[in-house]
C-alpha cells in the first residue's frame, strides 16, 4: 500500500480526507482524538511544503447545508492541535474556488474545506465530480481510518482520478487491529452500545459468528427488548427493525453465541432527569425511558470480561454523556482497568463516543489498543455500506 514512509510527496496539492468526526456535546468537543490522529500525516506534508486540503465530514446532514453541521467550529482545535497560525476555511468546494484558495496559500499551508455531507455528490457518489476535483490536486491521502468503511465520494472516488496514499495513521490503525485479531483467543466477548442497530447491523453480524458471547447495551438494546415483548416505555427503539433484531437472536442461538441482553435498567423521564429509577426489566413504567443498563447487568457483563481472553468493546452502554447515565459504561472501562493487564485479556475498544467515555474515566491503560474507529469493525471490505 503506498504510504507516506514509502512515497515521497513534495510540492504538490494534496486532497486529504480525516475523519473529523469528533464527539459534541453541548457545542463542546468532548474527545479530539480524531483530530490528533492527522498529525503526524499532516506535519509530514507541511514539512514538504505541500498545500493541503483536509476534507472530513461531520454528522449526517444528507446533502444538504445545515448550520449545526457546518465543520467551521472544529478550526480553533485544529489550528491548536497542529500548532498552525493561520488554517484557510473553504465554504463551497468547486472548482473556483479551489483555484482560487490555491492561489491565495504559500507552499506548506492548510485549508479545511465545509462538510463533505453538505454536497450532494458526496454519498450519491458522483464520478464526474470526483474527476473535475481531482484535475485540481496532485494526491489523494487517505488518513481517516474510521469512516473507510463508506462508499461516498470522498473515500472510493477520488481514487480513481489521483495517487491514492494511505495516511500515518491509516497505517497504524490497520497494523493494529491486524495483530489484535490475528491473535484471536477464544473464550472472547463483544460488548456492543451505541444508539442504533441500524449502523451496526452488519457488526453484530459478523461478531455473532467470531465470539463466543456479544453483551448489547446502549439505546439499541431497546429494540431488542421491544422485539422480546417488553414494555420499553418511551425509550429510544427503531420499530422498523425489530425483525432484523430477532433474526441477529435467532443466528446467534444457530451460532452457539451467547447474547446478553439488559435484565435491568436505569432509567428517567428524559435524559435530563437526574433522579433515575432501577428497573428490572419486567417492571418499566410507561412514561420513562431506558437510559443505561442496571447494576446486575453490569455485574454480569463484568463477570464475563474478566472470564475471557480477549474483549472488543464498540459503543457506550448507556447515554454517558449525561450523568449518571455514566454509570455502567464507567463501571466497565474500570473492570478493564483493573483486571485487564493482570489476567492477560487482550482488550480492544473503538469508536469516536467509547474512546471519549475511555478518555473520561482514565482507563487507558487497561486497553491493547484503542482505534478511533467504531463502525468499521464490522466490515470485510471497507467500501460496503450499512
Ligand atoms: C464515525 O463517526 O463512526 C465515522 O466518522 C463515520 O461516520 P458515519 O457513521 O456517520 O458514516
Ligand atoms: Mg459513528
Amino acid at each position: 500500500m503506498k504510504n507516506l514512509k514509502n512515497y515521497n510527496i513534495k510540492n504538490k496539492k494534496i486532497l486529504f480526507r480525516a475523519d473529523l468526526n469528533v464527539p459534541v456535546v453541548d457545542g463542546l468537543i468532548k474527545d479530539t482524538a480524531r483530530i490528533k490522529a492527522i498529525q503526524s500525516s499532516i506535519e509530514i506534508l507541511i514539512s514538504n511544503k505541500n498545500k493541503i486540503f483536509l476534507m472530513a465530514h461531520f454528522g449526517r446532514p444528507k446533502g444538504e447545508i445545515l448550520d449545526q453541521y457546518s465543520l467551521n467550529f472544529i478550526l480553533p482545535s485544529l489550528k491548536e492541535i497542529l500548532n498552525l497560525d493561520k488554517v484557510y476555511f473553504l465554504e463551497n468546494f468547486d472548482q473556483a474556488s479551489v483555484e482560487k484558495t490555491v492561489n491565495e496559500m504559500q507552499a506548506g499551508n492548510l485549508c479545511l474545506i465545509e462538510n463533505i455531507r453538505f454536497l450532494k455528490e458526496e454519498e450519491n457518489i458522483d464520478l464526474n465530480f470526483a474527476k473535475k476535483i481531482s484535475s485540481l490536486f496532485d494526491v489523494y491521502v487517505n488518513d481517516a481510518f474510521s469512516a473507510s468503511h463508506r462508499n461516498h465520494t470522498s473515500i472510493t472516488g477520488f481514487p480513481k482520478f489521483l495517487p491514492a496514499v494511505a495516511g500515518n495513521h491509516m497505517i497504524n490503525e490497520i497494523d493494529n487491529i491486524n495483530s489484535f485479531l490475528d491473535n484471536a483467543k477464544k473464550p472472547n466477548m463483544a460488548i456492543v452500545g451505541g444508539s442504533k442497530i441500524s449502523t451496526k447491523i452488519q457488526l453484530l453480524n459478523n461478531l455473532i459468528e467470531q465470539f463466543s458471547v456479544v453483551a448489547i447495551g446502549g439505546a439499541m438494546a431497546n429494540t431488542f427488548l421491544l422485539a422480546n415483548n417488553y414494555n420499553v416505555g418511551k425509550s429510544l427503539v427503531e420499530k422498523e427493525l425489530i425483525q432484523e433484531a430477532n433474526n441477529i437472536q435467532l443466528k446467534a442461538k444457530k451460532s452457539n453465541c451467547e447474547l446478553i441482553l439488559p435484565t435491568d435498567v436505569l432509567c428517567g423521564k428524559n435524559i435530563h432527569d437526574t433522579n433515575p429509577v432501577h428497573r428490572n426489566i419486567h417492571d418499566m413504567s410507561s412514561d420513562e425511558m431506558i437510559l443505561d443498563i442496571g447494576d446486575a447487568s453490569t455485574q454480569l457483563i463484568n463477570n464475563k470480561i474478566i472470564n475471557s481472553k480477549m474483549v472488543l468493546w464498540n459503543g457506550p452502554v448507556g447515554a454517558f454523556e449525561f450523568k449518571p447515565y455514566d454509570k455502567a459504561t464507567n463501571a466497565i472501562a474500570n473492570v478493564i482497568k483493573i483486571n485487564a493487564k493482570k489476567l492477560k485479556i487482550n482488550i480492544l475498544a473503538g469508536g469516536g463516543d467509547t474512546v471519549s467515555a475511555i478518555k473520561n474515566t482514565n482507563t487507558e491503560d487497561g486497553f491493547t489498543y484503542i482505534s478511533n474507529a467504531g463502525g468499521v469493525f464490522g466490515f470485510h471490505r471497507w467500501d460496503e455500506e450499512t
